[in-house]
């Protein structure tokens, strides 16, 4: 069997939402301390509900990937829907993804929290912190 899912290849061939929002309404940024790739997420947002995302990452093909995938799952749907997204959703979308790539889905979870959270943050939008756990601290920390 092959190492990366036919849909790992298309979405890192072919990337669906990939730039900059200038005028983002949230943008969020991790990183991934130990292979120092960075993934970053815009959103506009209208009336609670995810009208248009974007993301930048410079990393590897399964943090690419799982970018794309992770966009296209949100798009249109309301906030409270995007905060639920899991890594491992992203990575069922995507057909799986070897083990060792694993966390690399997680960039995409992370970053999309930090966008939805930078965007309650400049609207003093009150939130649960609980939500948002600090990197490092969630169940599936990066390897
Ligand atoms: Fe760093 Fe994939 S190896 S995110």
């Amino acid at each position: 069997m092959a190492l990366y899912s036919e849909k790992v290849m298309d979405h890192f061939r072919n990337p669906r939402n990939v730039g900059v929002i200038e005028d983002a309404d949230g943008v969020g940024e991790v990183g991934n301390a130990k292979c120092g790739d960075i993934m970053k997420i815009y959103l506009k947002i209208a009336d609670g509900v995810i009208t248009d995302v974007k993301f930048e990452t410079f990393g590897c093909g399964s943090a690419i990937a799982s970018s794309s995938m992770a966009t296209e799952m949100i798009k249109g749907k309301p906030l409270s829907e995007a905060l639920t997204l899991t890594n491992k959703a992203v990575t069922e979308a995507l057909d799986g993804l070897p083990a060792h790539k694993l966390h690399c889905s997680v960039l995409a979870e992370e970053a999309i929290k930090a966008a939805v959270k930078d965007y309650y943050d400049r609207n003093g939008i009150e939130y649960d912190p609980k939500q948002f756990p600090d990197c490092g601290s969630c169940a599936h920390c990066c390897v």
